[in-house]
């Protein structure tokens, strides 16, 4: 394409905070957005990991009244933003907080904007549904993965349907994203390397995409550096703090870059194997990556090139499609290296379940932006594949 034809916008609705230790300047930054009445929302391991503890404690000392809720599930469910919202709403919340991975943070998004809005979140389920602004929202992660603190999205499930949805717009940006990377120490290898693979996939799926731009491209480049040098480290070595600040780096910049572009099959397909099959969505992303990208290849010879590279492979002397299959055997090493399962066989997938995943997994808006548009079969197959 021409660049001098080529126009893009990038927005970021979300001041973020980024450091080790700022999550003890918790306190000034609701005060600046002027709450009074904190409505704190986690997850039960969260609690019991005493890393809610470190958010509550400067809160204490500040005096400030907070009302906690840690009844959120895994991929939340729509009942449970009900009840949080109503909570929230008798306590008079006029800031809320989510503390945790993607789950607690998407569920802090949902129950800001249900203080103001009517009905349940699913009936907005899209993009700019939501008639009402809800209250501001602080979120706080404490894995290095989802980026959900700097995205307009939130995933709600409905488990009578088994089904997730993407519900998203300007009012689900969450107000500030306070980023401490002293908070992910904690957290064990497996959750680790699941969560650090959905940042990656983040970064990757943005970069090929038909709908990447400059600025998506260059946060999408740092993201999967830092990856690169860090998510193994991380694994090993939980402890090891420079490598927890380079992937909570690359976890927020990738979903930067991602937040105006979209992403990719990957994400398309684990939608469903979230939903119905229960595969974490990081898992799910890490199986499918390397199938993903192979299938994807020809459709940005250059950019796979680029990747290859990016994560150490030598390309010198090869020819562009040799190049680009590097980035594959590259990914599938770091799969292997940080301990992700072979296949989705230990989670109940089937042969038999390879129509349903295709078929709602084509109902994603990630589609259409992938670099190389697939037919039903060509799904079926990625997840063939996978099993
Ligand atoms: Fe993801």
């Amino acid at each position: 394409m021409n660049l001098l034809h080529r126009t893009f916008t990038y927005e970021l609705p979300t001041e973020i905070a980024f450091g080790m230790n700022v999550v003890n300047e918790l306190p000034q930054w609701i005060a600046k957005l002027k709450g009074t009445r904190v409505f704190v929302i986690s997850d039960p391991g969260v609690e019991q990991a005493g890393i809610l503890a470190k958010v509550l404690d400067p809160l204490a000392k500040a005096d400030i009244t907070v009302q906690t809720f840690t009844d959120v599930d895994r991929e939340p469910d729509v009942k449970t933003i009900t009840t949080a919202t109503e909570v929230a709403k008798s306590f008079g919340a006029d800031i809320v907080i989510g503390v945790g991975g993607g789950s607690a943070q998407d569920a802090a998004k949902a129950v800001a904007v249900m203080v103001n809005n009517e009905g349940k979140i699913t009936d907005y389920a899209g993009l700019d549904k939501l008639p009402n602004p809800g209250v501001p929202i602080i979120c706080i992660p404490t894995t290095s993965g989802t980026g959900s603190e700097v995205t307009i999205w939130t995933v709600i499930s409905e488990k009578d349907s088994n089904r997730k949805f993407g519900i998203g717009g300007k009012f689900l940006a969450p107000t500030l994203a306070l980023c401490d990377p002293m908070l992910t120490v904690s957290l064990p290898g497996p959750m680790t390397a699941a969560t650090g693979i959905d940042a990656l996939t983040h970064a990757l799926e943005s970069f090929v995409n038909k709908a990447t731009q400059p600025i998506s491209e260059a946060l999408s480049r740092e993201s999967m550096r830092l990856i690169a040098k860090s998510l193994r480290k991380a694994v090993a070595q939980g402890d090891n703090l420079e490598s927890r600040y380079d992937m909570l780096l690359a976890s927020t910049i990738a979903a930067m870059a991602f937040n105006p572009t979209r992403l990719g099959l990957a994400h398309a397909l684990c939608m469903p194997l979230g939903g119905k099959f229960k595969v974490p969505h990081g898992i799910a992303n890490a199986i499918l990556l390397p199938q993903v990208m192979e299938f994807n290849l020809v459709g940005n010879l250059e950019k796979f090139k680029e990747i290859a590279e990016i994560f150490g492979e030598n390309t010198e002397g090869l020819t562009l499609r040799e190049a680009a299959e590097l980035s594959v055997k590259a990914i599938k090493k770091l799969n292997q290296d940080v301990g992700i399962p072979a296949g989705f066989a230990e989670y109940g997938v089937t042969e038999e379940d390879l129509d349903y995943i295709a078929n709602e997994g084509m109902e994603s808006g990630n589609v259409l932006v992938n670099p190389r548009k697939p037919t039903l079969e060509d799904l079926k197959e990625i997840v063939r594949k996978s099993i």
